[in-house]
């Protein structure tokens, strides 16, 4: 029987399938344990061969539906197995999971008041009470669609502050602006660059040090060489928690060049804001509180699902000078409720999924103690990780951890103590991928790897994970180990 059409759940018609959907995901999804695989992989064209993407003219019937859930479930990947460490997210949390799925259940649209009122107060209250926990003078942000969307909405606040007027004459009234920012920044500045009219030529990277972080001599050099172009600098980006070497600029050294120019200030702590949270570590992010504007995805460090990003700002209202529409159809002047509590203007979207309900009830049921513990375990994992790293004569060190992110080469015997060798960084350059590919295509872990300046491709172990032990570092280790002597013997 072909599913009916009305996009209402009847009990009659619907439970049992919902039913049906949850077990599927309990089974297959949410109780994941480390004997099952990661993924299954597949290359494309096999998978277009395996998986049905055509859509009918008839509807399917549940039990069709079902099977196909089924079998999306069956060649996704599994990002909260333990043993997917490929990117800045993973685990998944049960009371944040609960969380999205309520928000989904409510599907509900943070515009205005009368259409998410507890969602609206308690993004008010979640903003002002981590606002709190970075400086007094905070107290006012908004959540973004991911951090890449939150450090573009600040350039575009930064160029707002400079130039009011652009918001409505647009670029062409005004000069050349050029954006300073680390060069291991996140790639997201030069994409907001360029959307923004700016140009990614108008992005100038900072030289870093040899552990990733900006060399603040290098802020003030740059900031005159625009100036002598007779360009204007706009901003300087800094980075808490770069992404892939995890480094912390010195935001305290940076802040005070960027005050002396009277230019803004945006740390980008997508990744290492979550850090505020634990007082063990909080130090890594002094300094956070000079900036103009921050940046901090509680989907990555604290591991709220995806999508949850905040853009924190100091200067009182500019969210909604900058932004605001005041469209009458949605934000009408004779509201039967104070029109204050409609936060959607300060916004450049419009409709907007709830993100903040899955971080308040995680909040919630872990205490700011438990985020600090979570942090604590996935830092002391870290530092063991990296001494294994350094114990073993088949790997070494990029540079020195600063954080959660580990990077390392495995180095097949042939290259062991042979540095000297003249294609030695070309020789490199080919070992992480091939290691790789085997790992993904038994399924057995997913482990990032990159290049980065002149070095030639490495692993990066970064866990979000808290749930990781020990045992599972020298598993990871030992199985890049086995996959390296076999492949390059
Ligand atoms: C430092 C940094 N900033 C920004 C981003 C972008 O965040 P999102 O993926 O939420 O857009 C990332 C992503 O990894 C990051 O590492």
């Amino acid at each position: 029987m072909m599913a009916d059409f009305c996009p209402v759940p009847n009990p009659d018609v619907h439970r049992d399938f919902l039913q049906k959907v949850v077990d599927l995901l309990f089974k297959n999804v949410v109780f994941t344990t480390r004997r099952d695989k990661v993924l299954l992989w597949k290359t494309p064209e096999e998978l277009q061969g395996e998986f049905d993407f055509t859509l009918p003219q008839a509807g399917d019937s549940q039990d069709k539906l079902l099977q196909i859930m089924k079998n999306t479930v069956k060649f996704s990947v599994k990002t909260g197995h333990p043993y997917f460490i490929n990117q800045l997210f993973s685990g998944l949390d049960p009371y944040g999971l609960a969380g999205q799925w309520l928000t989904d259940a409510l599907n509900a649209s943070v515009y205005t008041y009368e259409v998410a009122p507890v969602f609206t107060l308690m993004e008010q209250h979640v903003i002002k009470e981590v606002c709190k926990m970075v400086g007094p003078q905070w107290s006012d942000g908004i959540f973004c669609p991911g951090g890449s969307f939150g450090n573009g909405t600040a350039m575009n606040l930064a160029r707002f502050h400079k130039f009011p007027q652009a918001k409505l004459k647009g670029c062409n009234i005004l000069p050349r602006m050029v954006v300073l920012a680390s060069e291991e920044c996140h790639y997201s500045t030069y994409k907001f660059a360029a959307f923004l009219g700016m140009g990614e030529d108008n992005v100038w990277p900072l030289k870093t040090d040899d552990v990733g972080q900006i060399v603040p001599e290098k802020v003030e050099e740059a900031i005159q060489a625009v100036l002598l172009e007779g360009a204007v600098p706009l901003m300087v980006v800094a980075t808490l928690g770069t992404t892939v070497r995890g480094a912390f600029d010195p935001i305290h050294a940076i802040a005070t060049i960027c005050k002396k120019y009277e230019i803004w200030l945006h740390v980008d702590a997508a990744w290492g804001g979550g850090l505020l949270f634990s007082q063990k570590h909080r130090a890594k992010l002094n300094g956070i509180e000079a900036a103009n504007s921050i940046v901090i995805n509680p989907h990555k460090l604290l591991a709220v699902p995806q999508q949850c990003s905040m853009l924190l700002v100091t200067h009182p209202d500019i969210l909604h000078r900058c932004h605001s529409r005041g469209a009458e159809y949605l934000f009408q002047k004779d509201k039967y409720y104070d029109a204050s509590y409609d936060l959607g203007d300060r916004y450049l979207q419009c409709g907007r999924k709830c993100d903040v309900f899955k971080f308040w009830i995680m909040w919630r049921a872990k205490g700011s103690c438990g985020f600090a513990k979570h942090i604590d375990t996935l830092m002391d994992l870290a530092e063991y990780f990296e001494q294994q790293v350094n114990a073993r004569p088949d790997f070494v060190l990029v540079s020195k951890r600063q954080y959660v992110n580990v990077c390392f080469w495995y180095l097949p015997r042939y290259l062991r103590g042979k540095l000297n060798i003249s294609d030695y960084n070309a020789q490199l350059q080919k070992v992480a991928p091939q290691i790789k590919a085997v790992m993904v295509k038994h399924g057995s872990v997913m482990l990032n790897y990159q290049p980065l300046k002149t070095l030639p491709n490495f692993f990066r172990f970064v866990s979000q994970n808290s749930a990781l032990t020990k045992k599972d570092a020298d598993f990871i280790l030992d199985h890049i180990a086995e996959i390296g002597d076999a492949l390059f013997p």
